[in-house]
């Protein structure tokens, strides 16, 4: 069979959002999942990353096998399946909206993905949860102080190793320990922490 990641790009850039979905068995959706009420105000709702910014960010943020990549707001985990699928990094998400969750763990189990994996509630509750972490993402799930209560959790993870932080949609605010890699790609940012905080506990507790 031919790695996943070369059956992709074989595919024309303009077919490859509907050749995913057929292959992770999404196009029989009537259209996107609906929002439920857990989702908290000031949130933003489900809408898939393109393949586009997906390739572009693995190449950017230089995922690779050894990583663990967390997507903070994975939806119904569709970049979570397919940064596994094209790079072989173990994947964790967080996701707030339970239905959400649920097709997101039905998704990894369909695909047969056991490194693809899933955590409920709120990202900003439960960043130490995911202090595995080498690649954090974020698309635009949320900003404000809830972005601003991550950054100190992952501020506490970076202080123990490097980490890479990318963004679509979500201009980080100015942090000391973190250097934007390179001009940014459009939509895309990547950051890469630097070491410059003493050794933290993981929470304030
Ligand atoms: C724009 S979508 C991105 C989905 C996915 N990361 C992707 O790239 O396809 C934002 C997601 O973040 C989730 N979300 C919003 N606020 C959240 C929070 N506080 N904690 C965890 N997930 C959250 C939403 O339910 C939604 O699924």
């Amino acid at each position: 069979m031919r790695p996943f990641r070369e059956e992709l790009l074989a595919v024309a850039p303009a077919a490859r959002e509907a050749w995913v979905d057929r292959r992770f068995g999404l196009d029989g959706h009537d259209g996107l999942p609906d929002d439920g009420p857990a989702l908290p105000a000031g949130c933003v709702p489900y809408l898939p990353s393109s393949v586009d910014v997906i390739l572009r960010m693995i190449a950017e943020a230089d995922v690779r096998e050894a990583d663990v990549f967390v997507d903070l707001g994975m939806g119904i985990g569709r970049t979570a399946a397919l940064v596994h699928l094209l790079t072989g990094a173990t994947v964790l998400g967080v996701e707030v909206q339970p239905a959400l969750a649920a097709a997101a763990r039905a998704l990894a189990a369909r695909l047969e993905l056991a490194r693809v994996s899933c955590l409920e509630g709120d990202a900003a509750e439960l960043t130490h949860r995911v202090a595995d972490g080498t690649v954090f993402y974020l698309y635009c799930p949320f900003g404000g102080e809830r972005l601003a209560r991550v950054l100190v959790a992952l501020e506490r993870v970076a202080a123990r190793r490097p980490i890479r932080i990318c963004c679509v949609d979500l201009p980080l605010p100015p942090c000391v320990w973190l250097v934007p890699d390179g001009p940014g790609d459009g939509d895309l940012a990547v950051y890469r922490s630097r070491a410059v905080v003493p050794d933290l506990p993981l929470t304030s507790a």
